[in-house]
């Protein structure tokens, strides 16, 4: 479905932030029965960034905002609302929005929490752009914060080489040009690939107990194998259909952002479009999945190495656990 016409949104801001300790594959060879090689070979994680003990998702966030309010001359008090994506939560309520509004300062926000695992952050941008489009908002700030590392198992060789924490953000303003900004999107969840990917302790279902702690249940749950299956599949389809139902094809596509879960699931989804190597964004050697927050910290570093110009029509796609599954055309307006 087409966003509405009345306003345009646009991306006028990115910025990111990632906690300075790293946890390199060497260091998980020490940990699990693990190889650098292999996590290379399977994954293209090099390593991931970790936070702090103390630390939550929100004060990632807030990092983030600072250097967004700075890098768009921003006052904390113009953001109307906040949509914050994100699977990890600094508690099941109130929202991290609710913390972040307060450590960023922005005391004219409202806000609210997007559940909606590595699609956080583009379902949390498509929501953030319905304020705009619908002119009930001026200026939207919309987040992707992670502290994976409270919920991996570093026990479990299978998920623990590839998460890792950071937060990006972006801020939507109305678009003075109606030609640029976010020009359509395309979000899709199949609940059936819930067993795939999960966390089952700590919810309604499972509240928290000696038997669930002993169980592992507030940790990652994922079946690799059909959860990478799913990923190639709805990637691919969902980021050629968004191109090719706009009369794009793979040429016009400035750059490709995609979640960075496997350097593999992403190869999959470029070539489907038929891309060059120059035109996709991958960094998840240096930071692993950072799940709701992998797309804003690849817009903000594309930005920052200039790989986007104004004008450019940048692909956004991403996939993961619900299954939830998002691409997103946008023509950037700065
Ligand atoms: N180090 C060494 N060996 C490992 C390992 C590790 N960290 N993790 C798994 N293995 C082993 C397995 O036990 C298995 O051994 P076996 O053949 O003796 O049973 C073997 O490696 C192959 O495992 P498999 O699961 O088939 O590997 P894979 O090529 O599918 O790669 C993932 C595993 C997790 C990297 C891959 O399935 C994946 O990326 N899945 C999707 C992840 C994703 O996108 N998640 C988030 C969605 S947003």
């Amino acid at each position: 479905m087409s966003l509405g016409q009345k306003n345009r949104a646009k991306i006028s801001g990115v910025a990111h932030w990632v906690p300075e300790k790293i946890l390199s594959n060497k260091e998980l060879e020490k940990m699990v029965d693990t190889t650098d090689e292999w996590i290379t070979s399977r994954t293209g994680i090099k390593e991931r960034h970790i936070l702090e003990a103390g630390k939550a998702s929100s004060d990632m966030a807030a990092e983030a905002c600072k250097i967004l309010f700075e890098k768009t001359g921003t006052d904390p008090d113009e953001i109307d609302v906040i949509v914050f994506g994100t699977v990890t939560p600094d508690m099941m309520f109130p929202a991290s929005a609710c913390l972040l509004q307060t450590k960023a300062g922005m005391s004219k926000a409202w806000g609210f929490d997007v559940s909606a695992a590595c699609c956080g952050f583009a379902y949390s941008l498509v929501i953030g752009a319905q304020f705009i489009e619908s002119g009930s908002a001026k200026k939207v700030l919309v987040v992707g914060s992670d502290k994976m590392s409270s919920i991996v198992d570093y026990t479990d060789r299978n998920t623990c080489i590839l998460f890792g924490d950071a937060a990006g953000v972006v801020l939507l303003e109305k678009s003075e040009d109606e030609k640029l900004g976010i020009l359509d999107y395309y979000n899709t969840v199949d609940g059936n690939g819930a067993q795939y990917l999960n966390m089952p302790g700590g919810g309604s279902l499972n509240p928290p107990t000696h038997e669930t702690v002993d169980k592992k249940m507030h940790t990652i749950y994922q079946d690799g194998k059909n959860v990478y299956q799913y990923a190639v599949k709805g990637m691919s389809e969902a980021s050629a259909l968004i191109v090719e139902r706009n009369g794009l094809s793979g040429k016009d596509v400035g750059l490709f952002v995609p979640h960075q879960a496997n350097k593999r699931i992403i190869d999959s989804a470029a070539q489907r479009m038929g891309l060059k190597d120059d035109q996709v964004i991958i960094n998840i050697e240096k930071y692993g999945n950072t799940t709701a927050a992998t797309i804003p910290m690849a817009l903000s570093e594309a930005v920052d190495a200039g790989r986007i110009k104004k004008g450019d029509y940048v692909v956004i796609a991403a996939f993961g656990g619900g299954f939830t599954c998002s691409s997103i055309l946008v023509k950037w307006a700065y």
